[in-house]
């Protein structure tokens, strides 16, 4: 599939850049790194436990459900990792999953958004029309971010999630609606269509 130019320069809005690119097997120990360095409760909603090596040996092989995975880094250290997801076949094909882990040191200067623009930019090339996030109940932050990036609850899915603690919590589904930037891509493509106006 094409999508962007990949590395990217952004800048954040605290005055550090970072480079955005998409993650390749070469990053498997800079991804170990990364993943073993955040707090239990921020890696807890992914849905492997990848502070273990042999978990983020596969990460980074098993590409097949991977529309975009794309890293973050400054000076060779990965910062914060943005994967979209989907299901190649069923009926869900078109229902994309997008999962963000930023670093604390870099949270809450941009980062999350940055990342999701370019998984959003890139979800029509893959016939996603709906993005969806999971976020635990009262993790207030997270949800709080998501929907600033437009997402919207869609469900609760009551005391599916156990935290770091083992209590059960609710389990949130925000989704966002990108059907209309890929009805846009349609109208663009007919509008190019070589045939059109045969
Ligand atoms: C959720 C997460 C990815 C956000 O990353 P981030 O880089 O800090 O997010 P951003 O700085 O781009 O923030 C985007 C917006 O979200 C909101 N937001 C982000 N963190 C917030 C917080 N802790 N409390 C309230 N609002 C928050 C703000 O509106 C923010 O925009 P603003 O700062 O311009 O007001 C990060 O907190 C994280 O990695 N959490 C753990 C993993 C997780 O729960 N992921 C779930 C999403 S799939």
């Amino acid at each position: 599939m094409e999508f962007e130019n990949f590395p990217q320069t952004e800048p954040l809005r605290d005055g550090r850049s970072v480079i955005v690119r998409e993650m390749t097997i070469s990053d498997e120990s800079r991804m170990v790194e990364f993943f073993q360095g955040l707090p239990l409760e921020d890696r807890l909603f992914l849905r492997n436990d990848v502070s273990q090596p042999e978990v983020v040996h596969h990460f980074v092989r098993d590409t097949e459900d991977q529309v975009l995975n794309l890293v973050a880094e400054l000076d060779g250290k990965i910062v914060a990792s943005a994967t979209l997801e989907r299901g190649l076949y069923g009926w869900t094909r078109h229902v994309g999953e997008v999962r963000l882990v930023v670093a604390r040191p870099w949270q809450r200067c941009g980062l999350a958004k940055v990342l999701l623009r370019h998984l959003v930019r890139a979800a029509p090339t893959a016939g996603i029309e709906i993005i969806k996030g999971q976020v635990a109940g009262g993790k207030v932050g997270a949800q709080k971010a998501l929907e600033a990036m437009g997402f919207r609850k869609e469900a609760t899915l009551r005391r599916h999630v156990k935290d770091v603690a083992g209590r059960k919590r609710d389990l949130l589904i925000l989704t966002n609606d990108v059907s209309h930037i890929w009805e846009k891509m349609e109208a663009l493509n007919a509008d190019f269509s070589p045939t059109q106006g045969e």
